[in-house]
C-alpha cells in the first residue's frame, strides 16, 4: 500500500489512538475475554508524538528525522499482526509521499535497535558506517541490507531508534497530532520537488 497524500497519512496517525504494537500487547494486562489492553502503556498515537517531540528537541533542524519519528510505526496499522514486517510496510507506504530518506530511516528503525550504540546513548563508537548488516546482528532483512547499500545515514537511524525507545512514557503529553500537519506537508512538497527534478 502507498499513501497518496498527507491527509491520508494524518488519518492513519489519528487511527493509532488506542492501538498498541504486539510486544506492547503481550506486556499489557488484557480485559478478560476482551483483548482491549488496559494499564500503564502508551498507545501508538502517543508513542508517535513522544518520539517525534524527542527528535524535535534533540535535532531541531532535521525535519525529516522528526517526521520519520512520527510515522515510524504506522506499519502496525497497515498490517495488523505483522510485527516483523511493520518497518518495511511503513517504509514502502510513505516513500512516494515523504521521500527516500524518511522511508529509509523508518525501514531501519528495527535493525538500528540491534546496534550497540542504540542501547547505550552517549560517548562510544560512532554508529556511522558501522551499522552494516553484520554489525547490526546478522538478522537483517533483504530490505535492510538494500538500505545500507544505499548508504543511508546509519547514525540517524540509531538516533531515531533511541527516541523510539524513550518515547514510551505513560501519560506524558507530547503535543497535538495536528501540530505536525504543516511539517508533513513541507516534507511531502520537498520530496515531490526532488522527485520531479530526477
Ligand atoms: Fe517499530
Ligand atoms: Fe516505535
Amino acid at each position: 500500500m502507498e499513501l497518496r497524500g498527507v491527509e491520508e497519512l494524518m488519518n492513519l496517525l489519528h487511527a493509532c489512538r488506542g492501538v498498541h504494537d504486539i510486544p506492547e500487547l503481550t506486556r499489557s494486562r488484557l480485559h478478560p475475554g476482551g483483548g482491549t489492553p488496559v494499564g500503564d502503556h502508551v498507545d501508538l498515537h502517543d508513542h508517535a508524538l513522544q518520539t517525534a517531540a524527542l527528535l524535535r528537541r534533540s535535532h531541531p533542524s532535521d525535519k525529516e528525522l522528526q517526521v520519520a519519528g512520527l510515522v515510524h510505526d504506522i506499519g502496525h496499522l497497515l498490517g495488523p499482526g505483522d510485527d516483523a514486517g511493520h518497518a518495511d510496510l511503513a517504509a514502502d507506504a510513505i516513500r512516494p509521499l515523504l521521500g527516500e530518506r524518511v522511508s529509509g530511516l523508518v525501514r531501519l528503525h528495527v535493525a538500528a535497535g540491534r546496534h550497540p550504540a542504540a542501547a547505550s546513548p552517549g560517548p562510544g563508537p560512532s554508529p556511522r558506517n558501522t551499522l552494516a548488516p553484520d554489525a547490526a546482528g546478522g538478522a537483517t532483512t533483504r530490505h535492510e541490507a538494500a538500505a545500507f547499500e544505499h548508504d543511508l545515514p546509519a547514525e540517524d537511524a540509531v538516533t531515531l531508534r533511541q527516541a523510539d525507545d524513550a518515547g514510551k512514557v505513560p501519560g506524558l503529553y507530547a503535543g497535538d497530532l495536528e501540530d505536525w500537519r504543516t511539517l508533513l506537508e513541507l516534507v511531502a512538497e520537498r520530496s515531490a520537488r526532488l522527485g520531479a527534478a530526477d
